[in-house]
C-alpha cells in the first residue's frame, strides 16, 4: 500500500479522509505545513492564491479552524477550477473558499508581455496572505513574476507572500526582481523539498 505523504498534515488539520493530490503538481507537504503554521498563528482575513488544488483545501481548512478568513483562488484551467470546487464541497469547506476561473490574459509589464491570470473578478479586499504556486513555469519565462507588480497595491501593510518552487533558478530571479522593485519586503528562504520564499511586508503604509 502506498503511504500518504500528507498524513501528518491531515492529522494536524483533523482531516480523516485522504486529501486528493497529484504527485509533482500538488504543493508538497512541507510547503503546506509552513502555510498551515502561518495561517493558524496569524489568522489572515483575506487569502489570495495563484493556482488552485490541494493548497486551496488546506488553506480553507485553516480558515475553518480559525473561524475566520476566506480564500480566493485564481485558477486558469476551468476543469481544475471545477475539480477544486467539488473537492471543497466534499470536504465541507465550500464556505471558506471561492475558486475564481481566471483565464490567462496578456499583461504588459515594463514593455514585456506576460500571460497571467485575469484579476477582473478578484474582490477589492486588502490581501493578508498571498500564495503563489502558478501559473506553471512552462508557460513562459518568469511565469510567476507578475504576481507582485499586479497585486502589490492590494497588499495589506502586514501581508505575507509565500512563493513555492523557490529553489528553481527562475524563481530566484523573480524574487531578486521583486526585491529591487519592492524593497519593503524582507525575504526569507526556507529549504523545503522544492524551496519556499517568504516575503514579509514592512510597508509603513
Ligand atoms: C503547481 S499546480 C497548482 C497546485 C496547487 N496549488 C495545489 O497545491 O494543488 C499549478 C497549475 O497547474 C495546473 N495543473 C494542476 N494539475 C495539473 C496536471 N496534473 N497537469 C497539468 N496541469 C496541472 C493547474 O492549472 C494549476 O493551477
Amino acid at each position: 500500500m502506498v503511504s500518504n505523504p500528507y498524513q501528518s498534515l491531515q492529522d494536524r488539520l483533523g482531516i480523516t479522509e485522504t486529501l486528493p493530490y497529484t504527485a509533482h503538481w500538488s504543493a508538497a507537504q512541507d510547503f503546506l505545513q509552513l502555510l498551515t503554521d502561518h495561517c493558524l498563528e496569524n489568522m489572515p482575513t483575506t487569502i489570495i492564491e495563484c493556482s488552485s488544488g490541494l493548497s486551496t483545501l488546506v488553506l480553507a481548512r485553516c480558515c475553518q479552524l480559525n473561524k475566520s478568513g476566506h480564500v480566493f483562488s485564481l485558477e486558469n484551467g476551468i476543469d481544475f477550477a471545477d475539480a477544486t470546487r467539488r473537492n471543497l464541497q466534499h470536504f465541507g469547506l465550500a464556505s471558506q473558499a471561492t475558486v475564481i476561473h481566471a483565464p490567462l490574459k496578456k499583461h504588459t509589464l515594463d514593455k514585456t508581455d506576460f500571460d497571467w491570470y485575469s484579476i477582473d473578478d478578484l474582490p477589492e479586499n486588502k490581501i493578508d496572505l498571498l500564495v503563489i504556486d502558478g501559473p506553471p513555469g512552462y508557460i513562459q519565462h518568469h511565469s510567476r513574476y507578475p504576481a507582485l507588480p499586479l497585486l502589490h497595491q492590494r497588499l495589506s501593510d502586514q501581508c505575507t507572500v509565500f512563493l513555492d518552487d523557490a529553489e528553481r533558478d527562475e524563481e530566484k530571479e523573480i524574487v531578486a526582481l521583486w526585491q529591487e522593485q519592492f524593497p519593503f519586503f524582507k525575504h526569507t528562504f526556507i529549504d523545503t523539498e522544492r524551496g519556499c520564499s517568504i516575503l514579509r511586508s514592512r510597508n509603513p503604509g
